[in-house]
């Protein structure tokens, strides 16, 4: 059996002030269309059915979690971790689950907020990266053809004289996968020609996820086992709150990616975006003549390469250049593009604030 995995509980600091540890990116509706969880779960939905579509988010987010997700996702398909442990425990937790429920299944684990352009071209891959899965004991990741030596993502050294057919796709084998390198390096492998960025999203056993955490993360791996047999059970809720404060806080990347032997990678080119700031949202939204993404009322003397988001008020903006304006009901921020990863740092010195 095929099932999904969303992983929802993540922050997003860097789409403040629309985004707020209330309201973290996944929740938002950035592109235009739907939120971009929502988006993820319509994505995915013609190859997994809700019944086995599961979603990890953080207790807190719960309320807004079943106000934004559509109620064909069943409650008990709905993961409340008490405190973020990352990634790794995130995977984890919802491998069990699986387990408990279907014994050995193939599951496909997606981020809550990215992008992605082309749904069919999608579909094809995830469908190949399931039918491999299903057929070896291979982790499977999905390789996005990298534009510029970005430090935010993994690196996916990819042999290209060793390849798998796939359904319709094509695979190779990973020699190494690198999570965030410094600059050097990602230009290095970004020459080299035999890198992919890592898409972020993964498709294995449950038998093959679970050997690789008692492997490589057996604290990990060893604190969430007493958890399984209450899975499912009224007791559950009280373990994991026990359990999970104790987990180690580490990413799927670091903890088992960087890691794992007999990993493969199938490229794909879907017109995949993480929309991970700002300054990202020309890859989703196409700019106008004068290179602006405006959204709500605005007036513009002279503006260009401009983003300009209003949620509610007018903005005016007049001889603007290469500069981010977002309003909402109660905050404002004014930043130059080329700053637009330090926004996230607003939104720790506000927490230090109170
Ligand atoms: N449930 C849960 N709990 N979800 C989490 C947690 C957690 O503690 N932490 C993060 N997430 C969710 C986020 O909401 C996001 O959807 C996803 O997991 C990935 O986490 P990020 O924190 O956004 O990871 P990243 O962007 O730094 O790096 C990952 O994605 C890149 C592509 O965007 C890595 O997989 C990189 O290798 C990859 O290139
Ligand atoms: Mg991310």
């Amino acid at each position: 059996e095929r099932y999904g995995v969303i992983m929802a509980g993540g922050g997003g600091t860097r789409f403040w002030p629309l985004s707020r540890t209330s309201t973290p990116k996944q929740f938002l509706n950035i592109t235009g269309e739907d939120t971009m969880i929502n988006d993820t779960i319509k994505r995915i939905k013609d190859l997994i059915p809700p019944e086995r579509i599961l979603i990890v988010t953080n207790k807190a987010q719960e309320k807004m979690l079943k106000q934004v997700v559509s109620d064909e996702i069943p409650q008990e398909n709905i993961l409340l971790e008490p405190v973020s442990r990352n990634t790794a425990a995130c995977i984890a937790y919802a491998s069990l689950v699986i387990k408990k429920r279907s014994g050995d299944a193939v599951m496909g684990v997606f981020p809550s907020d990215h992008y992605i352009k082309n749904t069919h071209e999608f579909q094809r891959v995830l469908n190949a990266a399931f039918s491999l899965a299903e057929n070896s004991e291979k982790m499977i990741t999905m390789g996005i053809t990298p534009t510029f030596p970005s430090t935010g993502y993994g690196y996916i050294n990819f042999d290209r004289e060793k390849s798998i057919q796939a359904e319709n796709k094509t695979a190779y084998e990973v020699i190494e996968f690198v999570e965030k390198p410094d600059v050097p390096k990602a230009k290095a492998y970004i020459e080299s020609g035999n890198y992919l960025w890592n898409s972020g999203m993964f498709v294995w056993k449950t038998s093959v996820i679970l050997s690789s955490f008692e492997r490589f993360l057996p604290r990990l791996y060893n604190k969430l086992a007493e958890v399984e047999e209450y899975i499912d059970t009224p007791k559950e809720k009280e373990v994991i709150e026990k359990v999970y404060p104790t987990l180690p806080d580490i990413s799927i990347d670091y903890g088992i990616m960087e890691r794992a032997v007999d990993v493969a990678v199938i490229p794909g080119d879907f017109g995949w975006s993480d929309v991970g700031s700002w300054d990202s949202l020309g890859t989703v939204i196409p700019p106008d003549e004068n290179g602006n993404i405006t959204r709500g009322d605005y007036v513009d003397i002279g503006t260009r390469n401009s983003i300009i988001y209003s949620s509610g008020r007018l903005i005016a903006t007049v001889g603007l250049e290469d500069m981010i304006v977002v309003e909402t009901c109660d905050a404002i921020l004014v930043c130059p593009k080329k700053k637009a990863q330090e926004v996230k740092k607003v939104v720790e010195q506000l927490k230090k604030m109170g």
